[in-house]
């Protein structure tokens, strides 16, 4: 039976409208105010915004990283991101040295089969063209981009695990433009910052906090600048994953100026943690926020959500990048070289943005879900996604703009012991969640089928500015 959403305000990119909305199987067919309910299951929608389902288009699920692997499966992990207001999150494929970007592929949808609870997609981390001249691995990027993966991922940082050189980039990216996908950078200056962290350990200094020491602004603002002219010589699109700071903001939005075509998103830790609160050096309970690009100095956070509203930053995504506390940060207990980088938060995303962007008056509800749907449907190829519109995937939010909520490791779904965010208070939070027409979540809780998400297939739309 169709499913009718009555008595509830939209939230669009560009409005806010009372409306209801209809959908049938898994399409949404009318958006508009008084549809007849005759027929319908009817859910009402009282008090409440309808919204598109979040998209979250950063997220490490099941990876193998720091010698150990991120906590969250493909089902604890989009099971998490659905209570948190996600229904599509777009994956990282790593493609180890020496092997094939299809064995890479291969083993991500190995682990994604069966486990993914919403819809997902993947970028192809490339870390190797092959011999020569490269032509096998620049032929296989036709291949992904047929297969769907229509965005690649190229490290700055790591060396000797994912980092890639400039001539590498620069043949990927020129590849890339060719066919119209976009190019996911982690911008830092992975050479200079292995350096520095290098006379750390020397002098003695392993406490987590000089992991946030050893990798600066400058060293992430250096990347940017030459992720961005890279991509321009390449004549390629350009995504700046996690910015953190105003150092590179000012990269980007000199780049942006200039006409050049670099997008960038940033994420809810740095915008609402900072190095003086979370990570003063006082107790190896800051390995917690032990992630990469690290927490900064609480005076960037202004210029960030500033970045938010004005556009030059168009995505909010959460790198979420889960490791427990007790037995995988623990890694690094007497060398912060050794804490497994990332920090979890696929399910708080929605929470954090709504609660200190909307509710403080820093972004409107419909900037909110630009952020957070829009954007990431229009620059990553998926145009049935993002928009409550005729003819698009029913993948709904009924968000109430009022619930307060607790945010805690004792109650969250994601698999880690502790939350960055742990005893906060935040008002606003999801009710239901429809995914492809599913009801998913109600009242706040999973209640869908284990491996009922689908993998999509992306279109290269060279991040939808072409
Ligand atoms: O610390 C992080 N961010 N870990 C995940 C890998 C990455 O750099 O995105
Ligand atoms: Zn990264
Ligand atoms: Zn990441």
């Amino acid at each position: 039976m169709p499913t009718l959403i009555q008595n509830g305000t939209v939230v669009s990119a560009d409005g806010q409208r009372q409306s209801d909305v209809l959908f049938e199987g898994e399409t949404i067919s009318q958006v508009g105010p008084n549809i007849p309910s005759a027929g319908h299951t009817v859910i009402d929608a009282s008090g409440l915004l309808v919204m598109p389902g979040g998209i979250d288009v950063h997220t490490h699920l099941d990876m193998p990283f720091g010698g150990t692997v991120s906590a969250d499966d493909y089902r604890t992990g989009t099971i998490a991101a659905a209570v948190g207001g996600t229904t599509t999150v777009i994956d990282f494929a790593l493609q180890s040295r020496g092997h094939t970007m299809a064995k890479a592929l291969e083993t991500w949808l190995g682990k994604s089969d069966g486990k993914a609870c919403i819809d997902y997609g993947l970028h192809m981390a490339v870390t190797d063209l092959g011999p020569g001249d490269g032509a096998q691995g620049l032929a296989e990027m036709e291949v992904m981009v047929r297969r769907g993966i229509s965005s690649f991922k190229l490290f700055m940082a790591y060396p000797n695990v994912l980092m890639i050189d400039d001539g590498l980039m620069f043949k990927v990216m020129q590849k890339a433009g060719a066919l119209n996908a976009l190019c996911c950078v982690h911008a830092e200056n992975g050479s200079a910052i292995d350096i520095v962290v290098a006379q750390m350990v020397a002098a003695g200094k392993t406490a987590p906090h000089y992991h946030a020491h050893s990798r600066s602004t400058k060293a992430e603002a250096e990347a940017t600048h030459r992720a961005i002219a890279i991509a321009d010589m390449a004549e390629a699109v350009v995504y700046i994953v996690h910015l953190s700071n105003e150092d590179s903001l000012r990269e980007l939005k000199h780049a942006q100026q200039r006409g050049l075509r670099a997008l960038a998103e940033t994420c809810p830790q740095y915008l609402v943690l900072s190095l003086e609160d979370h990570m003063p050096g006082k107790s190896w309970d800051e390995a917690k926020y032990v992630f990469t690009p690290p927490l900064r100095k609480k005076h960037n956070q202004a210029s960030l959500w500033h970045a938010l509203e004005d556009g030059t930053l168009s995505v909010v995504s959460t790198d979420h990048c889960p490791f427990r506390f007790a037995d995988q940060k623990s890694l690094g207990k007497d060398d912060f070289t050794k804490i497994p980088n990332g920090g979890p938060g696929i399910e708080n995303r929605l929470q954090i943005l709504w609660h200190f962007g909307v509710n403080s008056g820093r972004l409107t509800p419909e900037r909110f879900v630009e952020l957070c749907c829009t954007a990431p449907a229009r620059i990553f190829g998926m145009p049935q996604k993002g928009v409550i519109a005729p003819g698009k995937d029913a993948d709904i939010l009924l968000w109430d703009p009022n619930r307060a909520y607790t945010i805690s490791a004792e109650t969250h779904c994601m698999a880690t012991d502790y939350s960055m965010f742990e005893g906060w208070t935040v008002s606003g939070n999801t009710r239901h969640v429809f995914s492809r027409g599913e009801l998913v979540v109600k009242d706040g809780k999973w209640i869908g089928q284990t491996g009922r998400g689908r993998f999509l297939k992306r279109e290269a739309n060279a991040g939808g500015l072409a």
